[in-house]
């Protein structure tokens, strides 16, 4: 997609820079670890004294939070002096690393992988662009493999006609649209604010990554200190009145377009904040070969154990010895195939999945509070290659004209003044469109098929044979020349209803959740700046309050 959710990503990098000593009380929420025993003593020198036990840090996922936990555990561990040594295993249920951050091949070939899920990411989004930095990857601006055949970049429909069309040569900036073109179309006054806005929204949201914030152990206190609750309460219709942009057809053409394309969602539902993040698009970029190889790099460079097709069953607290010793967790995982059930104890769990997702058939019992269960979007995305353009006539446009390489969808006027279809779920969200988003991603070549496009669709309801061939304009199956299809059903992100308390970061003793931040930002960013934040915390807790963290400068 062309639209990012750049927001979000700016931020992670400067608390990479900080050094890891003591961060203030007051803004922080520190948890107080009273009831654990100090280190003792010999566990802190290493000279002749026994060889100190190792903290066993379980992690359950490899998506972006998990492996950015595993990554910053590493590295926040080696920059401490005095800790014990860390022993870190990351338990993964698919076959590979990267969870929604993963590559299909266009035809089964290795030369034209294809994002099937997170494919953006901006260049202000610190921990992504400095971990691909880190690991020789080269990421290019997603605009640079588009094909370039047609005469629009991006283009607005309506299911009845196009509404906004950008053309190729009015964008230069790696931005969808051009302020030029948006100031002739919709006047000054909504385009100028909602940048204010979104600069603004950015510069609050900075704060999350640097002391004395960082490490939060509450978002929703997080968020209030910033000033952020006042966007996640509102939805995203509310919050553009209440500061001025309105809702004039700049919100709903253009600002619901990107909601959209980039969480299935209209303004009446999504938040303030998750509309501004769709809104700073600024150099949208990718890792060229699929993202998912900044979360291999990261899981590699920290040494962590890696179970690959192996679910956890289990989480269960293990009954220690005596009143007061330190809680201890048992996983519980079966690799696939495999029909023998592993235990293994640990001191630290990190839980880097939707909690609903885990399919714990023993979840554990001595939470105070288990997250809750939240809607996600079920989103159908579908790619296709074909050697055929997309169909002018489909979108209402001249015959001879040519259909903009992503077309972005908006509900039509009479759907937009209806809760029904603004404040909608699925198939409503959608309205008679049909569609969130079809974009051209690029050409690709085989020997067998010769030159063609490759396609991606996202839609709330399966994209069967019958849709590629009314958008490619045929009848018959022969004539659409469709030569590979590859369909995946995601739950891909919190539907995100205003809200101003999030899940709990800290679930119990020895016990972290990574993925209460989507319900507040869901991005491949977002959940690795709660990796990280976990990994810091996780740390402070097995340190202590004596063993308080010690950067080697
Ligand atoms: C189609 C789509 C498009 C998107 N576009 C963008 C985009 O352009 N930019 C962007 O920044 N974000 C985008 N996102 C959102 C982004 O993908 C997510 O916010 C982010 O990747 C979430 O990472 P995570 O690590 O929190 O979760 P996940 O990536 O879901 O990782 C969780 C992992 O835990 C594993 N797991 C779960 N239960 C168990 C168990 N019991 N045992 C072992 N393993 C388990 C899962 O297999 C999974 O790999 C998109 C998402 C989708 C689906
Ligand atoms: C220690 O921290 C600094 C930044 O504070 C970082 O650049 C460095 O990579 C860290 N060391 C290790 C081994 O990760
Ligand atoms: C870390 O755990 C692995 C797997 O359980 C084990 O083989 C290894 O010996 C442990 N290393 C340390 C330093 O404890
Ligand atoms: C995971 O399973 C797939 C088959 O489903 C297999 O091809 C792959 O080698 C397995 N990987 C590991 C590390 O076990
Ligand atoms: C708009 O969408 C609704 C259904 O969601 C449909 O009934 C109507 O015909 C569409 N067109 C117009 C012009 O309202």
């Amino acid at each position: 997609m062309v639209i990012t959710k750049s927001i979000l990503l700016a931020l992670a990098a400067l608390s990479l820079t900080l050094p890891v000593s003591a961060h203030q009380d007051g803004v922080t929420h520190h948890q107080n670890y009273e009831g654990q025993k100090p280190l003792q003593d010999h566990q802190h020198h290493n000279d002749g004294m026994p060889v100190q036990e190792a903290k066993r840090v379980a992690i359950i996922g490899a998506g972006s939070a998990g492996s950015s936990a595993a990554h910053y555990l590493r590295r926040f561990h080696t920059n401490t002096t005095n800790a014990p040594p860390i022993n870190i295993t990351i338990y993964e249920r698919n076959a590979y690393i990267g969870g929604r951050s993963t590559t299909v091949n266009a035809h089964g070939k290795a030369s034209y992988p294809i994002e099937l899920g997170a494919s953006i990411f901006v260049s202000m989004n610190e921990n992504l662009v400095n971990a691909a930095k880190e690991f020789d990857l080269t990421v290019s601006s997603t605009s640079s493999t588009r094909p370039k055949t047609v005469r629009d970049s991006v283009g607005v429909f309506n299911g009845e006609e196009m509404v906004f069309v950008q053309p190729y040569s009015e964008s230069k900036t790696g931005k969808w649209w051009s302020l030029a073109k948006l100031l002739y179309q919709y006047g000054p006054l909504a385009p100028i604010r909602t940048k204010r806005l979104t600069d603004e929204t950015v510069g609050r949201f900075l704060n999350m990554y640097r002391e004395p914030l960082f490490p939060f152990s509450s978002l929703g206190e997080a968020a209030e200190s910033v000033g952020l609750l006042e966007a996640t309460g509102v939805t995203g219709e509310q919050f553009l009145m209440a500061k001025g942009v309105g809702n004039g057809k700049f919100v709903t053409e253009l600002m619901q377009a990107s909601t959209r394309v980039n969480y299935g969602q209209n303004l009446g539902l999504i938040h303030g904040l998750e509309t501004m993040v769709c809104m700073a698009a600024e150099g949208a970029v990718s890792v060229e070969g699929g993202n998912w190889q900044i979360f291999e790099g990261m899981v590699k460079s920290s040494g962590a154990s890696v179970h690959l097709n192996t679910s956890v069953t289990g989480i269960t607290e293990k009954k220690t010895a005596a009143e007061g010793d330190k809680k201890v967790w048992t996983i519980t995982s079966q690799k696939h195939g495999d029909q023998s059930v592993v235990e293994k104890d640990f001191d630290t769990v990190i839980i880097a999945s939707p909690y609903q997702y885990l399919d714990l058939t023993h979840p554990p019992t001595t939470l105070q509070k288990a997250p809750d269960k939240i809607p996600y979007v079920a989103l159908h995305v579908t790619l296709f290659t074909s050697r055929r353009p997309l169909d002018p006539a489909y979108f209402n446009l001249d015959p001879a004209s040519t259909v903009p390489e992503a077309v972005l969808t908006t509900l039509n006027v009479t759907e937009q003044s209806s809760e029904t279809f603004t404040r909608g779920e699925g198939a409503s969200a959608v309205g008679k469109v049909g569609f969130f988003s079809i974009s051209t991603l690029r050409q690709i070549y085989t020997e067998e098929h010769g030159e063609e496009f490759v396609y991606k669709v996202f839609s709330s309801e399966a994209f069967g044979q019958d849709r590629i061939r009314k958008i490619l304009g045929v009848k018959d199956e022969e004539e659409a020349g469709v030569t590979w299809v590859f369909r995946h059903l995601w739950n891909a992100y919190p539907y995100l209803y205003p809200r101003v308390t999030f899940e709990d970061i800290k679930l119990g003793e020895g016990m972290y959740y990574t993925a209460g931040i989507e319900s507040f930002i869901s991005t491949m960013e977002t959940s690795s700046l709660m990796g990280m934040n976990v990994a810091r915390l996780a740390l402070d807790e097995v340190l202590g309050v004596e063993g308080k963290v010690k950067a080697k400068l």
